[in-house]
């Protein structure tokens, strides 16, 4: 595997590579890798000839009362792991390859970062639309795989590329779960093993609100009662948000009909903020 520091020197390989007529997957991540972003790899990996993952920890992704220094980092972990799953090259660039002195721009995708976590995580979407549009420019992916467990990242990307008219497709990859349901983070590794046992509960929730739905309930305030039922059961779990949204506009919704729908959660768990979500749909 290549390892690549500097953008100029990401951009001319890149460049190379299409014009062999070779196709370029990208995967974009902060490191501390978990099974959930080797599995976008092996996406990635299945869809394109040179897979790029990037390891990047965004500082204008992080609020200020975000400590981006306790952020988990391990680049030779990372190094292994990316090397086992056949990765061509990570692109591995510092903080001042990404915004050097007198950085002034940035890229916004209005309405959608004013929901959910966009509402307590003021300029966090900002600082994602802009480095990802950096990065696109510098790897020049055909495909850029992304999870769903990020789902509102996901649905900003998607609207992003659209808009902007990137000529990348974004391909959404469903979210990769531990022994009992926890959606993977590399944020799960701050969790004590009590904390653990209490963010299953929120996997607990979601399967009950898609039995319900499965049921025929399409009431948001009733499936959203039972979801907080479930995660107030125990103490120590404090609930950000649930919501049922529909899935494009993240907009909310009092009742679910022809439309898809995301029910979205967020709490916090100790120190530990916990996102995770499912797709309601009909068919
Ligand atoms: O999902 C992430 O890890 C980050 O938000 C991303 C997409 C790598 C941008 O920094």
């Amino acid at each position: 595997m290549k390892i690549i520091e500097t953008a100029k020197e990401m951009q001319m390989t890149a460049e190379r590579l299409r014009l062999e007529g070779k196709t370029i997957g990208f995967v974009p991540t902060m490191g501390y890798l978990h099974e959930g972003h080797l599995a976008l790899v092996k996406k990635a990996r299945e869809l394109c000839d040179i897979v790029v993952v990037s390891i990047f920890v965004n500082p204008t992704q992080f609020g200020p009362n975000e400590d981006i220094d306790k952020y988990p980092r391990d680049f030779e972990r990372d190094k292994r792991l990316l090397d086992q799953e056949k990765t061509d090259i990570t692109f591995f660039p510092d903080k001042k390859e990404m915004y050097p002195d007198q950085y002034f721009t940035y890229v916004q995708v209005r309405e959608l970062e004013d929901h959910l976590c966009g509402l307590s995580r003021k300029g966090h979407f900002v600082g994602v639309t802009t480095i990802v549009t950096k990065l696109f420019n510098i790897v020049k992916p055909h495909y850029a795989v992304f999870g769903q467990k990020d789902y509102q990242q996901l649905i900003i990307i998607q609207r992003m590329v659209r808009d902007l008219n990137m000529d990348i497709e974004i391909v959404s990859f469903p979210t990769v779960r531990e022994d009992g349901g926890l959606a993977m983070s590399s944020r799960n590794t701050y969790l004590s093993p009590e904390e653990r046992e209490k963010g299953l509960l929120i996997y607990a929730s979601i399967k009950r609100v898609e039995e319900l739905f499965k049921g025929g309930e399409r009431n948001t305030n009733s499936l959203r009662k039972e979801a907080e039922k479930i995660l107030s059961s125990r103490d120590g779990i404090d609930i950000e948000y649930i919501n049922i949204s529909d899935a494009e506009t993240l907009k909310e919704l009092d009742y679910i009909q022809d439309k898809k729908a995301v029910l979205a959660i967020a709490c916090r768990i100790g120190k530990t903020r916990l996102i995770d979500n499912t797709i309601l749909t009909e068919a």
